[in-house]
């Protein structure tokens, strides 16, 4: 049993009295908080051996360079890499995107699909990609409530597609897709797929090989760890196979100068991904908070979230006023809850509300997703609000979230 109340004792910052009310923070699908675990081990590389990773053979050089392969190694277990060389560091899920969809080839008469749902990061690489090499960007529409009719992607997916960017649980409606069906299809008719795992990753257990997803996009700073940190997962022989994105310093193993030309041998994943001097704190504090996460139990984190996400979509529908995006079903749904007040006209003015009066942080605005919102017919401008619960969230910060709802419902008709 995981004692939830020492766990929130683990973030320094769920101390803060805010307004003279304790801070509810409900926006951990933007930003999650850090355990004082993560911020000890990106403290002790800076107190202890501040130095490059991979270069310097001195003492601190190689302390640093066996936390960074370190941490490396905890982050493959974490999502069950076969290797750890199939974890590449990059600055966020974005950066782990975009290296997918600018350094698989493709060639003239290739398709790629993405989706409605897409954030802009799982879909604007792709868009651009696609317009770059002149290639046909198929779009499968996802269902009102966010979900996907498998009949679709069998549609969509047909043996010119070579490329599909899906995200595995939407940062605007919580849903899970389909992962294991899509990957099926995908390989049956020679398509890869990119899974978007920067919502799935921190609150279910992700294992890429059962999932024989290719590739998989993590944003850390979501997962209890640092800004500025990503993982870019792929099978090792894809990676090998791939284009370089940025090249540089610690990339290659020699670059030889004959006749006026230089010549350059690249290394293998992950250093051919990893240009110049890498974010080592970062990385270490990525390492960590895989490990927090393990020990804890992605399962457990899992259930903590969906009855605290119960709890919360029972009481919002007793209100009435409040419409929500995507299903309600918390079997398929990651911990959050996306919704608009009918009395209310701007998202950003349940945010503002809540924020001055009860201190509860929710996001406002269309999510990065303004193709989905413009599906369900709501302009970005109005957008919508988003309250996501983390392990870190008790049945104490639902009810003030809830209060300060029912306050506003009151305030507003
Ligand atoms: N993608 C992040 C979010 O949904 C920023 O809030």
């Amino acid at each position: 049993m995981v004692d939830w109340a020492k766990i929130r004792e683990d973030f320094p910052v769920l101390k803060r009295i805010i307004n003279g009310r304790p801070l509810v923070y409900l926006d951990s699908a933007c930003m999650s908080l850090k355990p004082i675990q993560v911020l000890e081990a990106m403290n002790e590389y800076y107190e202890k051996y501040p130095a490059c990773a991979g270069r310097s053979i001195h003492k601190l050089g190689e302390e640093a360079s066996n936390a960074y392969s370190d941490a490396r190694g905890k982050f493959a277990r974490f999502i069950n890499a076969a290797e750890p060389e199939e974890c590449i560091w990059t600055r966020n899920a974005t950066e782990s995107l975009n290296i997918v969809a600018n350094c698989v080839h493709l060639e003239k008469g290739d398709k790629i699909v993405t989706t409605s749902l897409e954030h802009h990061s799982g879909s604007l690489p792709f868009v651009e990609r696609a317009r770059r090499d002149g290639l046909e960007l198929v779009v499968v529409e996802a269902k009102s409530d966010g979900t996907f009719d498998i009949e679709d992607w069998k549609q969509a997916i047909d043996n010119k597609v070579r490329l599909i960017s899906v995200v595995h649980s939407s940062n605007v409606t919580g849903t899970i897709a389909p992962m294991k069906e899509i990957v099926e299809i995908a390989h049956d008719r020679g398509a890869l797929v990119m899974s978007d795992d920067a919502q799935y990753a921190p609150h279910h257990p992700l294992d890429v090989q059962a999932l024989d997803i290719d590739f998989s996009a993590i944003s850390v700073h979501k997962m209890c760890g640092p800004t500025g940190v990503g993982v870019l997962y792929g099978k090792l022989d894809l990676l090998k196979s791939m284009d370089m994105f940025l090249v540089g310093g610690d990339t290659v193993s020699d670059v030889r100068y004959e006749d006026h030309k230089i010549i350059p041998e690249y290394l293998p994943p992950p250093e051919k991904f990893e240009a110049g001097l890498q974010n080592y704190a970062g990385a270490i504090g990525a390492g960590a908070a895989a490990e927090y996460l393990m020990a804890i139990g992605l399962k457990e984190v899992e259930r903590h979230e969906r009855s605290l996400l119960s709890y919360v979509l029972d009481e919002l529908k007793d209100l009435g006023h409040v419409r929500f995006l995507g299903t309600d079903d918390i079997n398929i749904k990651t911990g959050l809850v996306t919704f608009s007040i009918d009395t209310i006209e701007s998202a950003h003015d349940i945010a503002t509300f809540l924020n001055e009066e009860f201190s509860v942080m929710v996001r406002s605005g269309a999510h990065c997703t303004h193709p989905f919102h413009y599906q369900m017919n709501i302009p970005p401008s109005k957008g919508t609000a988003r309250a996501s619960f983390y392990l870190y969230n008790n049945k104490g910060d639902a009810d003030i979230f809830l209060e300060g709802i029912r306050a506003l419902i009151e305030a507003s008709s």
